[in-house]
């Protein structure tokens, strides 16, 4: 009680702030302060920003970085990285540094069909639902014409409208299983409305819907990116046996779900930075990317390796349902700034750089992790940063990085060495 309301969304922004502040917060002119240095004073900016969903109060900034060198299909890239965790960006300039001397980074998409489906429930006799089925499948194609319209024009639309009888898990369930291809856009909007119309039109006394709606399971929309190169080129030294230890660490993430979901989870550092820093939906893709982990029954790396002939391969396969047009893509500002840095790549092309980006992450994570641990890159950042917290000057900064070079970091460690070095000033 007394922290509940009525009729939120129609309050102004300053009176959901004022209800906010005085309802949660003691401080209030505090607290306002720090929701209002966030307001941007463009405007016409903060009104985009403000209208891109519902109750807001200010806006909260993310690290908008770029990875240079990224030699992709033979052609240059500078990968742009929306993402608050510290060494991902380094990692992955470093990465890209290392493969464009290797031949760099070879990737193609190997399909881009998108799945929806109506799901219904049907009480009678199996073969008159196929017979109603067959008979109605023109029509049902008939009544989505009008919206497909302008994708058809582009190439894509409805491919295939399919009956599947789920009965088996659930009685009495049966779905329209649709498959789509969308071109450049994501097309969440364009499969729904598709469904909602093909649902209508099916719809009768013996068919009652349940929902319509898209799938974010699309292993069908897959890509493929690699790199390879001589074994003896991967390290300076004891290459053999480091590459070994490389595959070991995926056959290990393909042997145990609790590390292949670290290992997968340190792939989506890189596939969701660049889907964010392009306005593409990483909760999508997320939860696309995870499902096809586990397609076979158990959950697994998503990158492979292998090493034939003396030669290195290290690939990732990765359901990516991307767009660069529609949605947020070309409406937020800095995604298309980051399209455009790109060079306004087709969906393909995004599918591509992305996949790329998660590999090179993948591939970091385990050289780190098969060599001199994690921990060491990690903590230099930690150690920048608690650095910062402290308002240390510059030159105390270069003092504590010295004096931390073969120490272990820790926060503690940090503010007692810089507390000693101003009082020995
Ligand atoms: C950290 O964000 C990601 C890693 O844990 C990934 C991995 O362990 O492979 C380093």
């Amino acid at each position: 009680m007394g922290k509940s309301v009525h009729g939120f969304s129609k309050l102004s922004k300053l009176q959901k702030i004022d209800w906010l502040v005085t309802t949660f917060f003691n401080d209030n002119k505090k607290i306002k302060k720090v929701i209002q240095q966030y307001w941007n004073t463009n405007k016409v900016l903060q009104n985009l920003h403000d209208d891109f969903i519902e109750n807001t109060i200010s806006n909260f900034y993310m690290p908008f970085a770029v990875a240079p060198n990224f030699l992709i299909n033979d052609k240059e890239y500078t990968i742009p990285m929306v993402i608050e965790e510290s060494s991902v960006v380094a990692a992955a300039s470093l990465v890209a540094k290392f493969w464009r001397t290797r031949g760099g980074f070879k990737a193609k998409v190997i399909a881009t069909k998108k799945v929806g489906q109506v799901h219904f429930m049907y009480d009678g006799d199996k073969q008159k639902l196929q017979n109603y089925f067959s008979l109605k499948k023109k029509e049902l194609f008939i009544a989505t014409a009008d919206i497909t319209k302008n994708m058809r024009k582009r190439g894509g639309g409805i491919l295939e409208i399919e009956l599947r009888d789920k009965t088996e898990e659930l009685a009495n369930y049966y779905q329209l299983h649709v498959t789509f291809e969308t071109v450049d856009s994501m097309g969440a909007n364009f499969i729904n409305s598709c469904l909602e119309a093909i649902a209508k039109e099916f719809e009768n006394e013996a068919i009652k819907i349940v929902m319509s709606i898209l799938s974010n399971y699309v292993p069908e929309c897959l890509v493929h990116a690699e790199v390879s190169c001589k074994v003896d080129d991967l390290y300076a030294e004891n290459s053999k046996v480091l590459a070994q230890k490389f595959i070991q660490a995926i056959q290990i993430a393909n042997a145990e779900p609790h590390r292949a979901v670290t290992h997968n989870k340190g792939i989506m550092n890189g596939v969701d930075a660049v889907v964010l820093a392009t306005g593409n939906d990483f909760r999508a893709i997320e939860a696309g990317a995870h499902a096809f982990a586990a397609r076979n029954g158990k959950y697994k790396s998503l990158t492979n390796a292998t090493i034939e002939n003396g030669i290195f391969k290290f690939w990732i396969e990765i359901p990516l349902a991307l767009g660069t047009v529609g949605g947020l893509t070309k409406l937020h500002p800095l995604s298309k700034l980051s399209l455009e840095l790109l060079e306004n790549p087709s969906a393909k092309e995004l599918m591509e750089i992305i996949a790329v980006a998660g590999l090179a992450q993948n591939f970091a994570a385990l050289r780190a992790l098969t060599t001199t641990g994690i921990q060491k890159g990690h903590m230099k950042m930690h150690l920048t940063n608690i650095i910062k917290q402290l308002g240390a000057s510059k030159e105390e900064k270069a003092f504590l990085i010295d004096y931390f070079e073969h120490k272990t970091v820790t926060h503690n460690a940090v503010v007692e060495a810089y507390k000693k070095l101003a009082k020995d000033k």
